[in-house]
This record gives structure tokens, C-alpha cells and sequence, in this order.
């Protein structure tokens, strides 16, 4: 038994997918988490017992050196890796979280106080849009990345080098694979963030001699819309445009907005905060035809706008093909799609050949365009994510939109004046419901024992209503009272039930105490009232 385990984790396979027998097996991460566990319990007890455990014993033994190696437990502390993991560290977390005195963790306190789902020991999750879980089988893949394969995947004069090289090359594959591109068109980043920067920027400061203005949506992420603000302040042009109430943009506009100027379109695909799929192969077209026209009058061997998507909430939800959809540069991000976090990855066009300048200079990897080491054992997991992703599309689908209705029906079957945000075609994973005449504070503070995003977004002192709700015209107490429902892979009909039923109960308890309900009830028109004070 020993022997298997330590065998398992020299090739550092085959430990969580003992766990997972198909894909069909949903919710297995406990189990697969407690069998690494195990494992790694294994790992340190069999460093322990081999000869070559200790770092402190003779060094006389006639044991290859092969066999000598041990594993992964750290030379320095053979043990470190059978310590658990703690949730939080309290010094880190000092003035934060920590509780003045009391030398206590306020997020342990928050976990440990929250009610607990009647079939697991945590909040439930309905986050998926901040992130998803990292499927066990990817745990797997990068298990040997960060055990015995350890090697710099940028060193050119031995195996260790080669094989984590072809690591990154595996991985890059499968993600090139996921959205129909060459690997070659592939740059790994730390995540979407990264990737948008470095397209929206990189561009830009390429092509500014020709060409000096931007267009994009209101509703992006953060991270576009302050890449464009930073652009401005070097003097480029910004066209930031508004979208119709359910979320799309009018492509007349779009059309509108195009100038021989302009070097760049960043439209995301599928929104974060209301899961709206804009029409990418129309902008596609677009940039391609009148596109290229006004760009050919602008004259100078000015090449048509390139078009950039921000996919993170797309890649591996819908099917993406980035020829088909005409798409020059996309941002991809691992830890929305069951991958590890801090990786990701941007696509870069090369026939016709998008160039950028690069936002990070340094050894010249990644064709020159993101300088700076590999992470093996994040690509081999964001890799196995796309391939598992691509392959089990479909039915990841099918799943987490049964979900998302049922929840729906369960919901609207019992509460009145609640509102669907967004366009009913967009991406089921992500439900935004408005449940009028109830404070959204309230309603989060209600629903401890479930994690979710709200409609609001913190700032450093105050709750701002969404700048995405606002864009599609909510006004600041509807935004305020929208919840973000995050369904994914791993979530359960149970949950959806339990999640349901509880916003049932904690909205209408909230609206008996609320006198705007009172009123609605009586008939009376809350626009009509003039407020005093
Ligand atoms: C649409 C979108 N773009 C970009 C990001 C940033 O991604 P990352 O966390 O990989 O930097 C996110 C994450 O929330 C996102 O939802």
C-alpha cells in the first residue's frame, strides 16, 4: 500500500482520478482532495522510512542515486508537506481580518459561524464567475510538475528541461485546441487581467503612429476599462460603448463609432456580472468590412481594426473559434474554467500578423511578447482544463442550464417582482435576479451559509450599485438589490434547491418588514410619492 502510494506520486499520477471515475461523477472534490491527502500523508511517512530520508544521516549508503531521491518533501523539512494547510494565516491578515486581541482569524470565525449545509461542512458555492474549483483531474496533471518534474522549462541541456518543455508545449496545445488556434498563436500570462493589458496596451503602443483610438463597452471588466483610461491619459481616443437594456450592444453604433483611426475594438464575449453573449462573428465581420474600408482612406498601409475579446467567462462555457469568429486577439483565464489560478493565456493572430509591444521585457520567452520562466505546473494544469473543458463541453452545458432553470422556477414560483438582468440567450451558468423592494446588504447578510456575489460592488468605503447593472439602466436600489447566481461543473440540484428556498424565505421575511413592500402591496405607485427630507 505504501509502495503504490509512494509509486504513484513518483509519477505524481493517477491520485485524484482514482477519485474520479467519469465525468458523469459530479461533486467528487471531497473525496479527491482527502485522497491527496492521503497520499501526501504516505509521501512524508515513506521519505521518512527510506534510506534516504533523512538530510542529517550518513551519506555511506550504497543506494543508486536514483532511488535516493525523495519525492517532494522539502530536503530542509521532510514533513512539510504532511502539514495541513490552514485557511488563513492570521499575521498576514493582521488589521484585516485578525480580531484585536483575541489573536483570532475573522475569516475562520466567518466559516466556522456560518450555518452549514446539511450535507457538507462549508458555505454552499454559487460563485462560478469569480471562480471554479480546480477539477481533480487537473490536480493530477500538474501533480508531477510540482513533485519530480521539476525542471525550468526554458533549460535547453538536460531531461528536466525537456520534459517540463513539453509540459508548456502539451498545455499550450490544448488550449490553442479549445478556441481552433495554432499553439503558436498562444502567450501563457498569470491570468485574463494580464492578458487584457497586454493586448489593449500592446497593441496601442504599437500601431500609435498610424492609428490612435480604442472602442469598447461600458460593461467590460475593470481591467479593459482601466487599460483604456490609462491609454487616454497618453492621449489615445476612447469610445466607451453604452449597450441596450439587456445587455448587447447595438451593432449600428458600433458601426457608427468605427474611424480610420481606429486601431483597436475590445468587445468581451460573455459578460461576468449578467452572462450576456455579445454578437462576436458579427463584430468580426464588421471590423473585416466597413472595418478595413475606413482604414484603407485613412491610408499609410494601415491594416484594418483588430478585433480583441475578453473570453474568461466564454472559454470553455461556449464554443469558441477564433477564425470562424474573426477574432485577432482573445484573453483566456485557467481559474474560470476548473484550472489552476494565476495562469493565463492571451491569442495573438498571426496570419494576418497582429504585433504588439510587449508591457514585460526580460528574457525574451514566449516569442519575445512575455518575458519571464514558465510555470510548468500551472500550464499542465490549464492545459488539462481546456482539453476536459472542450471535451465535456456539451454536457457541461446541458447540466449547469438545468441548474440555472430549475433554480429560476423555484424561485419565480413563489416571489413576485423579481428581475432577470441581462438577454435571455446569454449564458446560463450566470443568473443576475433583481428581488425588488428588499435591501441587497440584508439579503447577503441573511444568506451566510451561501457564497455569492451581490449587485453591489466595495469599494474602499461605501457599496457602489454595479457600474454593469447601472450601464443597462437599473436605477441604484434595483442594482443594489441583485444577487449574481454563479452555477457551475460541480454544483448540485440539492444545492440549487436549498439556495432557492432560502431566498424565498429571507426575501419575502424581508419585504414583511419593508414599508415600500407594504405600499406595492396596497397598490401605490412608488414613483408618484414625493420623499421629504
Ligand atoms: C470577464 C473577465 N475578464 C477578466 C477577468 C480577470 O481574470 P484573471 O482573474 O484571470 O486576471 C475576470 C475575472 O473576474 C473576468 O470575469
Amino acid at each position: 500500500m505504501l509502495a503504490s502510494a509512494t509509486s504513484s506520486l513518483r509519477t505524481g499520477a493517477g491520485i485524484a482520478s482514482k477519485a474520479v471515475a467519469s465525468a458523469t461523477a459530479r461533486r467528487t472534490l471531497t473525496s479527491s482532495s482527502s485522497a491527496v491527502r492521503s497520499a501526501t500523508v504516505a509521501s512524508s511517512s515513506s521519505s521518512s522510512l527510506s534510506p534516504s530520508s533523512s538530510s542529517t544521516t550518513s551519506t555511506t549508503t550504497t543506494t543508486p542515486p536514483q532511488q535516493q531521491r525523495r519525492g517532494y518533501a522539502s530536503p530542509t523539512n521532510p514533513n512539510s508537506m504532511a502539514t495541513p494547510v490552514e485557511v488563513a494565516q492570521p499575521d498576514v491578515r493582521a488589521g484585516v481580518g485578525s480580531k484585536q486581541g483575541s489573536g483570532k482569524n475573522l475569516l475562520n470565525d466567518i466559516l466556522a459561524s456560518a450555518p452549514k449545509h446539511a450535507t457538507s461542512n462549508r458555505p454552499i458555492y454559487l460563485d462560478a464567475q469569480s471562480t471554479t474549483p480546480v477539477d481533480p483531474r487537473v490536480v493530477d496533471k500538474m501533480m508531477p510538475f510540482m513533485t519530480n518534474q521539476y525542471g525550468n522549462p526554458h533549460s535547453r541541456t538536460h531531461a528536466y528541461g525537456w520534459e517540463s518543455e513539453q509540459a508548456v508545449e502539451d498545455g499550450r496545445a490544448h488550449v490553442a485546441s479549445l478556441v481552433g488556434a495554432d499553439p503558436k498563436e498562444i502567450i501563457f500570462t498569470s491570468g485574463a487581467t494580464e492578458s487584457n493589458n497586454m493586448a489593449i496596451k500592446g497593441v496601442a503602443h504599437f500601431y500609435k503612429s498610424k492609428k490612435n483610438h480604442i472602442i469598447t463597452t461600458q460593461t467590460e471588466h475593470k481591467c479593459v476599462l482601466d487599460s483604456c483610461r490609462r491609454l487616454q491619459e497618453e492621449g489615445f481616443e476612447v469610445t466607451y460603448l453604452p449597450v441596450q437594456p439587456n445587455g448587447l450592444i447595438d451593432l449600428q453604433q458600433l458601426e457608427d463609432a468605427l474611424r480610420p483611426t481606429t486601431a483597436l475594438v475590445s468587445i468581451m464575449t460573455v459578460n461576468n456580472e449578467i452572462g450576456v453573449i455579445q454578437p462576436i462573428k458579427e463584430i468580426g465581420h464588421l471590423l473585416k468590412t466597413k472595418g478595413a474600408e475606413l482604414s484603407k482612406q485613412g491610408g499609410r498601409g494601415a491594416t484594418k481594426p483588430f478585433f480583441h475579446t475578453d473570453a474568461a467567462q466564454a472559454a470553455g462555457k461556449i464554443p469558441l473559434d477564433v477564425n470562424e469568429l474573426g477574432i485577432d486577439l482573445m484573453s483566456l483565464s485557467s481559474h474560470k474554467l476548473y484550472g489552476p489560478m494565476g495562469i493565463g493565456a492571451c491569442y495573438i493572430r498571426r496570419r494576418p500578423r497582429v504585433r504588439l509591444e510587449p508591457i514585460i521585457n526580460g528574457g525574451g520567452q514566449e516569442r519575445g511578447l512575455r518575458s519571464g520562466t514558465l510555470a510548468p505546473p500551472l500550464i499542465a494544469g490549464f492545459g488539462e482544463a481546456a482539453r476536459l473543458a472542450k471535451q465535456e463541453l456539451a454536457y457541461d452545458h446541458a447540466h449547469i442550464s438545468r441548474l440555472a432553470q430549475r433554480l429560476q422556477d423555484n424561485v419565480n414560483s413563489q416571489l413576485t417582482h423579481v428581475l432577470f438582468n441581462g438577454d435571455r440567450n446569454g449564458y446560463p451558468g450566470c443568473v443576475n435576479l433583481t428581488f425588488q423592494y428588499v435591501e441587497g446588504e440584508s439579503l447577503l447578510m441573511a444568506l451566510k451559509d451561501v457564497c455569492l456575489s451581490s449587485g453591489s460592488a466595495c469599494t474602499s468605503a461605501s457599496l457602489e450599485p454595479s457600474y454593469v447593472l447601472r450601464a443597462l439602466g437599473l436605477d441604484d436600489e434595483n442594482a443594489h438589490s441583485s444577487l449574481r447566481f454563479g452555477i457551475g461543473r460541480f454544483t448540485t440540484e440539492e444545492e440549487v434547491d436549498y439556495v432557492s428556498e432560502k431566498i424565498v424565505k429571507v426575501v419575502n421575511k424581508l419585504r414583511d418588514m419593508s414599508p415600500l413592500w407594504e405600499m406595492v402591496q396596497e397598490g401605490i405607485d412608488l414613483k408618484t410619492i414625493e420623499w421629504s427630507g
